[in-house]
C-alpha cells in the first residue's frame, strides 16, 4: 500500500534531451530591422486534460522550464526537454520544446522561451497539459506525449497585411516558387559549422526582385523534422492557407511544425545567416 505521502516524492526527471545542439555564428546587429520579439498567438490544446495546482506535473512542467532558463547562454535554436512523473499508474509524460527563429539564438532565444512559456503557464492556458505559443522569435510546445519528429496538422494560423497586392505587381505564382526556392535552400543546405549534425538547417531567407519590388521571404521549419518532413510541412501549408494569403502584401503562415513569410519590406538582416539575395 502507497501512502499519499510516499508517491509524493517519486519525481523523477529525465535528463534534457538535446536534440539538436547547434552553435551558431555571430551575429551582428541587426537593430536596424524590426527586431521586436512580439506575443503572436496561442492555442489551449484543452483535450489533454489539466493537471492539479501543486501537483508533480506542475513541478515537473516548472523543473523544465527551469533547466531552460539557468542556462541563458544556450545558443541551441531547438529542444526538447522531457520530464516524467512516476505518479499514479500510468507514468505522465511532461514534454516542452521549443524551436527559435534561426537569427535569434543565443540569449535571445532563451528570454524569448523563457516569457513564452511562462505566459502560457501562468496566464493563457493555466493549468492545461497541452498549449502551444507563438512569438515573433520563438514557439513554445507543452505537451503530454512526444510530438517531436511528427507534422503537425492542426495547431497554425494564418496572419496578413491589411494591404492587397495585385497580381500585375507580383504573380501569385511567383510568390509560391519564391518560397519553394526558399524550401530547396532550406532542405539542402548542411552546415559544417553545427558541429556534429549532418542535417539540414531547415531555414532560409533571402529577397528577390520582381519588376519594381523586391519581395522578401523566409521559411523554417522545426528541428526535428527530416528534410522531407520540412518540404512536406511547408507545401502542405502553401496550399492550405492559399485563399488566406493569395491576395495580400504580407504574410506569414505559422504552425507547430513550419513557418514561412513573405513581405515588400525587410525584415531580416540581409547579414543574416542563410540568406540569399537572388539575382533575376
Ligand atoms: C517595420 O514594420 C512596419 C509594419 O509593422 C513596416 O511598415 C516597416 O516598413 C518595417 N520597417 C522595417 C525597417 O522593416
Ligand atoms: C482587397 O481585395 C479584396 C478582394 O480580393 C476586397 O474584398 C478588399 O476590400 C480589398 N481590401 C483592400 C484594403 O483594398
Ligand atoms: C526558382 O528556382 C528556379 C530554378 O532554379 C528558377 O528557374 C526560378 O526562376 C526561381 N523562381 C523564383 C520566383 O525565385
Amino acid at each position: 500500500m502507497h501512502s499519499s505521502s510516499s508517491v509524493s516524492k517519486r519525481l523523477i526527471l529525465v535528463p534534457i534531451l538535446v536534440v539538436v545542439a547547434t552553435q551558431l555564428l555571430f551575429l551582428r546587429s541587426v537593430s536596424s530591422l524590426n527586431l521586436t520579439n512580439a506575443y503572436l498567438q496561442h492555442k489551449c490544446l484543452v483535450n489533454q486534460g489539466k493537471y492539479k495546482p501543486g501537483s508533480d506535473y506542475e513541478k515537473a512542467l516548472i523543473d523544465i522550464i527551469q533547466g531552460f532558463s539557468d542556462k541563458p547562454k544556450d545558443s541551441y535554436g531547438f529542444r526538447t526537454g522531457f520530464g516524467v512523473t512516476a505518479y499514479g499508474k500510468e507514468p505522465d509524460i511532461v514534454a516542452i520544446t521549443f524551436q527559435c527563429r534561426i537569427d535569434s539564438r543565443g540569449p535571445k532565444c532563451a528570454s524569448c522561451i523563457v516569457t513564452a512559456s511562462s505566459e502560457l503557464l501562468r496566464k493563457k492556458c493555466p493549468k492545461d497539459k497541452g498549449a502551444l505559443i507563438w512569438y515573433d522569435q520563438c514557439l513554445v510546445e507543452f505537451s503530454s506525449f512526444d510530438t517531436t519528429g511528427q507534422i503537425n496538422y492542426d495547431d497554425n494560423f494564418c496572419l496578413t497585411s491589411a494591404k492587397n497586392l495585385s497580381n500585375d505587381v507580383i504573380n501569385f505564382f511567383d510568390r509560391v516558387a519564391f518560397l519553394s526556392n526558399l524550401t530547396k535552400l532550406a532542405v539542402t543546405k548542411i552546415d559544417k559549422k553545427i558541429e556534429g549534425v549532418k542535417k539540414p538547417v531547415l531555414y532560409s531567407a533571402g529577397e528577390r526582385r520582381f519588376g519594381r519590388n523586391n519581395l522578401y521571404g523566409m521559411v523554417q521549419c522545426s528541428a526535428d523534422l527530416s528534410g522531407r518532413g520540412c518540404e512536406e510541412c511547408i507545401s502542405y501549408y502553401l496550399t492550405h492557407f492559399q485563399e488566406c494569403w493569395k491576395p495580400k502584401q504580407g504574410v506569414r503562415v505559422l504552425s507547430r511544425s513550419c513557418s514561412y513569410r513573405y513581405e515588400l519590406y525587410p525584415f531580416i538582416s540581409a547579414k543574416s545567416p542563410y540568406y540569399t539575395k537572388f539575382l533575376k
